[in-house]
């Protein structure tokens, strides 16, 4: 009979002890049986130390020396430039099949949100809903033409409105991206005669493009017959300024973003990169959208802004209206803009 009334009491105890144990504040610490080392003596990133002389505990590198793996005199290889600073020709690392795989994996990780899985700038983060700024096509001459160190720069150091990548992407994955833009532009420019040595049945290609050709043209018709009519206004064209990216390079207060401002730009004369001048007319706001590097404005960059074909023919007038009401002039011009289609 003892044992029980022992053991209940005991139990009762017990019961009682787990209850205080919680929720209950102690400057103690815990009981640890076996400490490992646990708890040693340490500093904490930024904690003061008076032992140096700057009183900071974190320590900069010894001058004049390098950690290990982190030697960068490679310039080629991790700047992308020769000795003269120019950028380098070629990828310094050899390319095999392997490597150009891995650049396509990385391409598709990092790059194609915006540039699209074949480089022409039609990401889903551009043509989608989200209006990121439409990077130019790597289709177009000028970035035929650049070199690989261009490239691997770009990527590295970012450019105008692209991010850098330098703390996402390795070294080598870089120059194998680099290695795979080089297959994807020459995937899309290959010469009639080249192909011919292929196996490839060229004349069903065609056709194919072809029956693409029409059904983007039809689409574009439809939208076209749909918005046509609607009235155009200038706080259309704002808003479409807007959801387009064009306000990511274009200011309406003057001030300089990657592209001239809008500000007091219709009706003024602009002068261009080749010297010529050219009145800033509807044909030439239209020309400069649809077609954005048949002239380049003299001090801009050459080839930054893409083609916006894809706006609708009412869209364009819209963001002209929106245009025009930034500028104090005004020019005799048909009112076929202003005016409904
Ligand atoms: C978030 C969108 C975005 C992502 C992701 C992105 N880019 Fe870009 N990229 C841009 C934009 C926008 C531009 C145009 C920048 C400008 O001219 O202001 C651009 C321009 C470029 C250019 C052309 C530079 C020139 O001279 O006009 C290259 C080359 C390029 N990007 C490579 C890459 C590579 C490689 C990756 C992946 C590692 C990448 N980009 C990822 C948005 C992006
Ligand atoms: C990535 C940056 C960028 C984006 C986005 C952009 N532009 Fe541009 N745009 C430029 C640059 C740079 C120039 C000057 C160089 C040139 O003429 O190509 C320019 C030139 C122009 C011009 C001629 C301006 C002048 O001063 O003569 C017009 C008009 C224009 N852009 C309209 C637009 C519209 C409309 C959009 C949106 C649908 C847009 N841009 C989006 C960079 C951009």
């Amino acid at each position: 009979m003892n044992a029980l009334k022992y053991l209940k009491i005991a139990g009762v105890l017990i019961l009682i002890g787990l209850t205080a144990c919680r929720g209950q504040r102690s400057k103690v610490p815990p009981i640890h049986p076996n400490m490992n080392m646990d708890q040693q003596n340490r500093v904490e990133a930024q904690e003061e130390n008076r032992f140096f002389s700057d009183n900071r505990a974190m320590r900069q590198p010894v001058d004049g020396t390098i950690a290990r793996g982190e030697l960068q005199q490679d310039k080629a290889m991790f700047q992308g430039i020769n000795e003269d600073s120019s950028f380098v020709s070629e990828n310094p690392l050899e390319l095999t099949k392997k490597l150009l795989l891995r650049g396509q994996d990385q391409y598709n990780v990092f790059c194609t949100p915006c540039h699209g899985i074949t480089g022409d700038g039609q990401g889903i983060l551009v043509t989608g809903q989200y209006g990121l700024v439409p990077p130019p096509s790597y289709h177009i001459d000028r970035l035929r033409n650049v070199n690989d160190g261009y490239l691997y720069s770009v990527i590295t150091n970012g450019i105008r409105t692209m991010q850098p990548y330098a703390h996402q992407i390795p070294v080598k994955d870089r120059w194998a991206i680099v290695g795979y833009i080089r297959a994807l532009q020459k995937s899309q420019n290959v010469p009639e005669s080249e192909i011919q040595q292929y196996d490839i049945d060229l004349a069903s290609m065609k056709e194919e493009a072809q029956q693409k050709l029409a059904q983007d043209k039809a689409k574009k018709e439809a939208a076209e017959a749909a918005s046509a009519g609607a009235e155009v206004t200038a706080a259309k064209g704002k808003q479409l300024a807007q959801t387009n990216a064009c306000t990511a390079c274009h200011s309406a207060d003057g001030s300089e973003l990657v592209g001239p401002s809008w500000k007091n730009l219709y009706g003024y004369e602009r002068e261009m990169q080749d010297g010529t001048t050219v009145i800033a007319d509807e044909e030439y706001l239209t020309e400069s959208i649809v077609n954005a590097n048949a002239k380049t404005v003299a001090g801009y960059p050459e080839g930054a802004m893409a083609n916006f074909d894809y706006l609708s023919s009412n869209d364009i007038k819209n963001i002209i209206a929106y245009i025009k009401s930034l500028s104090d002039r005004e020019l005799e011009e048909s009112s076929d803009t202003t005016s409904n289609n």
